[in-house]
């Protein structure tokens, strides 16, 4: 016995950095039962389906969002009213059949992933079970270690630092409760740090610290004091980074501190810093379309870093699966909104894990207060979450939603255990 869709919503809201999006409220049997917000990337890949923008400059800079919803109000919920809510999968083929591009570019894969995520989570007040319980099953669910941004970068804050993203992952903890504590507390112990060198600016858009430094290892250096600093062993809390190589990777190599570097300078570079800090994972190392280097890497250094295919598979089973034949990387990082819909991102994750890849939960720079992925990581079991600094709503909100279901779920453990 299922409940029917009877309708769906749309309206333009706003995300964490005052962009619009698309917000989607889905109707069984007539009662509002879900609603999502769709997030959005700041350094998109190039092999992401399509966020549809209006491109009319004079609303929003021309990132309205107003044929997105339209196409919600009018296509999607024609084609989706009459649906059981708890056929997710059906749900989804539906809207990509409806669609009929390969990269969502008709409808907008923020209309699409609005109304799927919305329908999950109707299908999940229907059967009147949370969400992570909903999408996990009899499976149960893992408490994700979280990766926490702390020291923004690259696309995301003005300074000058290439690599986006300095995360610390509180892994050696045995439970989420103390493995985000341990983690806030490095936070406001990097604060401190930075305090004293006179490097306390504004934060990014993750809510992490943007200043400008010297060079990309000198993060490297803060995050070891912060770890120490709030009196932790790097034993128990090691670092992660999204270096988002994709967007200083030009024709001629990577421009990184006034250089050019070949592929295998940014090997040599990130084997030196693997000697010489605690680092767990490496994500977007390589860009989108150096294969080799990503590779060559993977191959070198894949026993000892975790390296992180985010640019690279865009959460999408194709590219993933000519990731896996080229060990190309040893885990994918999750976005639903880099493929637009909950079936395929769900199918991506068990291509991962079948080839014995890990799987990384991830958030855009672009949130809201909706925490979807918080459930969607326990559920699915990723085991590994990264939703920016504990600051900010849009990025706590997640951390919170974790905190509640915490108190149903209690296995938490390394992934590199
Ligand atoms: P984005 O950044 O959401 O701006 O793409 C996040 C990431 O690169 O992982
Ligand atoms: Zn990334």
């Amino acid at each position: 016995m299922s409940g029917h869709i009877t309708g769906l919503d749309a309206r333009m809201v706003l995300d964490s950095r005052g962009h619009p999006t698309v917000e989607v409220d889905c109707y069984v049997e007539g009662a509002l039962l879900g609603r999502s917000i769709v997030p959005s990337g700041a350094s998109t890949g190039a092999y992401e389906a399509l966020e549809l923008r209006d491109q009319d400059a004079s609303r929003f800079g021309g990132k309205g969002v107003t044929r997105a919803v339209t196409h919600v109000k009018e296509h999607l919920e024609e084609a989706l009213v009459g649906l059981p809510v708890d056929e997710q999968r059906l749900i989804d083929e539906v809207m990509i059949e409806l669609d009929g591009t390969p990269n969502k570019s008709n409808l907008g894969a923020n209309a699409m992933l609005g109304a799927s995520m919305a329908c999950l989570h109707a299908g999940a007040a229907y059967h009147e079970l949370p969400l992570w319980k909903y999408v996990g099953g009899v499976a149960g669910g893992l408490m994700p270690v979280p990766m926490l941004n702390i020291l923004n970068g690259g696309a995301h804050a003005a300074s000058n630092v290439d690599v986006q993203e300095f995360m610390i992952m509180p892994h050696g903890f045995d439970t989420f409760q103390e493995g985000l504590r341990a983690g806030v507390e490095t936070y406001h112990a990097l604060k401190s740090e930075l305090k004293k060198d006179g490097l306390l600016g504004g934060i990014g858009d993750e809510g992490g610290f943007a200043p400008n430094l010297p060079t990309n290892e000198d993060g490297l250096k803060y995050m070891v004091r912060a770890i120490e600093g709030a009196g932790y062993s790097t034993e128990e809390i090691g670092i992660a980074l999204d270096v988002a190589s994709t967007e200083f990777k030009h024709e001629d190599g990577y421009h990184m501190e006034g250089k050019v570097l070949s592929s295998s300078d940014m090997v040599d570079m990130y084997a030196g810093w693997l000697d010489a800090y605690p680092i767990l994972s490496i994500e977007d190392g390589f860009g989108e379309d150096d294969w080799r280097g990503w590779a060559a890497f993977t191959k070198a250094h894949g026993h000892r870093v975790q390296t992180v295919g985010d640019d690279l598979f865009v959460t999408q089973s194709e590219r993933l699966s000519q990731g896996i034949e080229l060990g190309a990387a040893n885990a994918m990082l999750v976005k639903l909104n880099q493929v637009g819909t909950v079936s395929e991102t769900l199918e991506a994750m068990d291509l991962a894990s079948t080839h014995g890849m890990n799987n990384v939960v991830s958030h855009r720079s672009g949130e809201s207060e909706d925490v979807t992925i918080a459930d969607f990581a326990v559920g699915t079991r990723a085991g590994q979450i990264k939703t920016g600094a504990p600051a900010r709503s849009d990025r706590v909100a997640k951390y919170n939603q974790l905190l509640r279901i915490a108190e149903d779920v209690h296995e938490y453990r390394s992934p590199f255990a």
